[in-house]
């Protein structure tokens, strides 16, 4: 490897599109205008569940301003969007007069101004029949659906498991609706030319959203234009194709003009998702010496009506954590009149690991044994359920380093032992197992005759670093410098690319940009093939490395020529490859897919009068393979780790009983953590690169989360004595 490769990957350099933002040059959807643009707001539902028994626009249409107003009654028929392999659409707004949740959208008004909208909105008179809403999980009516994703796992015996053990532990623990808040509030701008769709949005997947608009309008999807270069966040918040995306396309073909809509912060919690509530049965059984004997998890959590959460297998994380022999995972869907959730970052495992990690702790002091070393005498050295081995994991070495930076070993286990003034220490900490994503994906790469190279795919950076990361990659395996790597991303127009999400893009996509690194060298090389003025003729890009902006033969570095010299002298302004990259079989490698793994370690203040619970220090060790980039690495766990805190002391999305309502749908009332509930944290990354994919990564984006609840559950406990197994952590449970 030469300096330049070395510097290119791995260095915390800035983010290349970091200018662009501060500078306010970064192009978000809501940001995107055209002439004549109009403006949608939305009108909604304001019971959970019932019908529409009339609705008057007559107020609202006499409004100045005011262009169209759209209901159930006079919307286009749209169909739904195709499932995507990964998990379907949500059903298709104002398509009848049925009410199944609160906030449900029942109108669109759309006016030459945003403003003019939003005052025609209020006038939109809809009258119900109003039905009883199921709210609640307990409520007999709700229909159950078993086993919603297929993933739930039976190995061994686990009841004979639990009769051989020593001591068992048997809680219940359970999780609260959260809601994704990404700072950009999520926007759509739709314009037809004819029976041509441009759509600019706020997406982690522009593919998607193309395929549901093509099929909702009947036309063809070389026809729909997607655009995402830039995303405010979306913490899972934009993976599927929303309500008001499909009507912003149908507000703008129903009055003839492109038309934009913002979301407000309160619609924000009713129309893209949100983290599913769960309740949640650990049974887990040991013998005396630590050794798991069996593990028990099942999980009830919450889903719509008319719509299944993305696959959210709460559990997963107990068939695949430990080297336990006798395990039972069992996920279930009870429905409710509730808003659609879908993924929130860590779906599934940040609720799953809440309630294992805790279970070990209460395990650990049930046995006398510390809670570290019970993980480690039963850290799975293969992969339990695949019986193969990882294709990566440092968790021991998470576990060890952690400790030693904490100062894990200096803990007096006993409960509420620590105490200075009227403040109880604890110190508490949890392991993280969290799972594989890797999609196909398609990348193309072009190199012009100054040795520029132009790499793009469809993808998005919804604020994960992409940009950054990917253009670090493509300078590796082209030989460029960074500053010499233009990177487009965010365009249906470009190469097909998998959702932002499940922390696999880095991999998907990294893999596909390795692959059209090698098509493109490649295609350098048949260029020379029988060029008598190449010293390159006849190689292979096997046979060659690209350095300094040159292909030079491997086994002789005095023989090479720049990408220029070669286009030149075939009178070539550039050369264009793609690369497709589909994930590898784990029974082809002999090799179980690793996802990343961490450790958590957190100590927490308790105000022995008041309860009030204050995080002093969290340490964070994580294997996520190979990093790409120090820098933004390290700030995916960092704010992942902010959102961690947030789930364990804060965040609840909080529902009306009585009507159904999301009742904290403010950022004044839904809490989230801000500065000075979020300590210093330290965040180190160990491991080797994976051998999974061809880049050797793994996701550094949910890992960031998930753990942190648990560590911070256990601490309290350490601190306090008392085990709170409901989150969020707040004063009143303690007092
Ligand atoms: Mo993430 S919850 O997979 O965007």
């Amino acid at each position: 490897m030469t300096t330049i490769e070395r510097a290119a990957v791995g260095a915390g350099i800035d983010r290349v599109d970091g200018w662009q933002k501060v500078s306010g040059r970064a192009q978000y959807s809501n940001d995107v205008t055209y002439p004549g643009l109009a403006h949608a707001v939305l009108v909604r539902s304001t019971i959970a569940a019932g019908r529409i028994t009339g609705i008057d626009t007559s107020r609202a249409e006499a409004e100045p301003g005011v262009v169209a107003v759209v209901t159930p009654d006079n919307a286009p028929r749209v169909q739904r969007g195709p499932d995507t392999g990964l998990w379907s659409q949500p059903p298709q707004p104002l398509q009848h007069r049925t009410i199944v949740h609160h906030g449900q959208y029942v109108a669109l008004v759309v006016a030459d101004t945003a403003e003019q909208a939003t005052a025609a909105a209020r006038l939109v008179d809809v009258t119900y029949e109003r039905a009883d809403a199921v709210l609640d999980l307990d409520d007999p009516r709700a229909v159950t659906v078993e086993n919603p994703y297929g993933t739930d796992q039976t190995r061994g015996d686990s009841a004979a498991g639990l009769t051989a053990a020593d001591v068992i532990v048997d809680a219940e623990y359970t999780t609260p609706d959260e809601t994704n808040n990404p700072m950009g509030l999520f926007a759509t701008v739709a314009a037809w030319d004819g029976d041509r769709l441009t759509v600019h949005d706020a997406t982690q997947w522009p593919d998607s959203t193309r395929a549901t608009l093509a099929a909702a309008f009947s036309v063809p999807e070389r026809d729909v234009r997607v655009l995402a270069p830039f995303v405010g966040g979306g913490f899972g918040a934009g993976l599927r194709v929303w309500p008001h995306v499909v009507l912003t396309a149908m507000a703008a073909r129903v009055v003839g003009r492109p038309v934009k809509l913002v979301l407000t912060r309160p619609q924000m919690f009713t129309g893209i998702g949100h983290r599913t509530a769960t309740v949640q049965r650990v049974r887990i059984g040991a013998r005396r010496d630590g050794t798991l004997t069996a593990i028990e998890h099942h999980s009830v959590q919450t889903a719509a009506v008319d719509d299944d959460n993305l696959p959210e297998p709460v559990t997963a994380v107990s068939a695949v954590g430990y080297a336990c022999p006798n395990v039972t995972t069992r996920d279930s869907l009870r429905r409710l009149n509730i808003p659609v959730p879908s993924s929130m970052r860590g779906p599934g495992d940040a609720q799953g690991h809440f309630a294992l990690e805790c279970a070990l702790d209460e395990l650990a002091y049930s046995l006398g044994v510390d809670p570290l070393e019970l993980r480690l005498r039963n850290h799975a050295d293969e992969h339990p359920q695949l019986r193969l081995p990882w294709s990566s994991k440092a968790l021991r070495e998470c576990y060890e380093l952690g400790a030693e930076r904490f100062g894990w070993w200096n803990r007096d286990p006993t409960p509420r032992s620590a105490r200075r003034g009227d403040t109880l220490i604890g110190y508490g900490m949890a392991g993280v197992s969290f799972f594989w994503f890797q999609q196909p994906c398609d990348a193309r790469a072009t190199i012009d005759r100054d040795g520029r190279a132009f790499v793009r795919s469809a993808a998005t950076d919804i604020g994960t670093g992409t940009y950054t990361v990917m253009t670090q990659l493509s300078a590796e395996r082209l030989g460029l410098r960074v500053d010499q790597v233009r990177m487009g991303l965010g365009d249906t127009d470009l190469p097909a690319a998998p959702p932002q999400g499940g922390s696999g893009m880095t991999a998907s996509l990294g893999s596909a940009i390795h692959a059209a690194a090698i098509n493109l060298i490649q295609a350098f090389l048949d260029l020379v093939a029988d060029d008598i003025a190449s010293p390159l003729r006849g190689l292979t890009a096997a046979d060659v490395v690209a350095v300094d902006g040159r292909l030079q033969r491997r086994d002789d570095p005095s023989i090479s020529e720049s990408y220029g010299q070669i286009l030149e002298r075939h009178d070539r302004p550039d050369l264009t490859a793609d690369g497709s990259a589909v994930p590898a079989k784990p029974e082809e490698l002999g090799l179980a897919p690793a996802g990343p793994f961490a450790a958590r370690f957190a100590e927490v203040h308790v105000d022995a009068d008041l309860g009030r619970i204050h995080v002093a220090r969290l340490v964070s060790v994580v294997d996520a393979g190979r990093i790409l980039n120090a820098k933004t690495a390290r700030s995916q766990i960092i704010g992942g780790t902010v959102g961690g805190i947030g789930m364990a002391l804060l965040e609840e999305t909080v529902t009306d009983p009585a009507t159904g309502r999301i009742a904290n749908a403010t950022f004044g009332d839904y809490l989230i953590a801000v500065n000075a509930d979020v300590p210093d944290l330290d965040v180190t990354f160990v491991g080797a690169p994976d051998r999974f994919n061809p880049v050797g990564v793994k996701g550094v984006g949910e890992v960031g989360l998930i753990g942190v609840a648990p560590a911070i559950a256990n601490a309290v406990f350490h601190a306090t004595g008392r085990r709170i197994r409901d989150l969020p952590l707040t004063l009143d449970k303690l007092l």
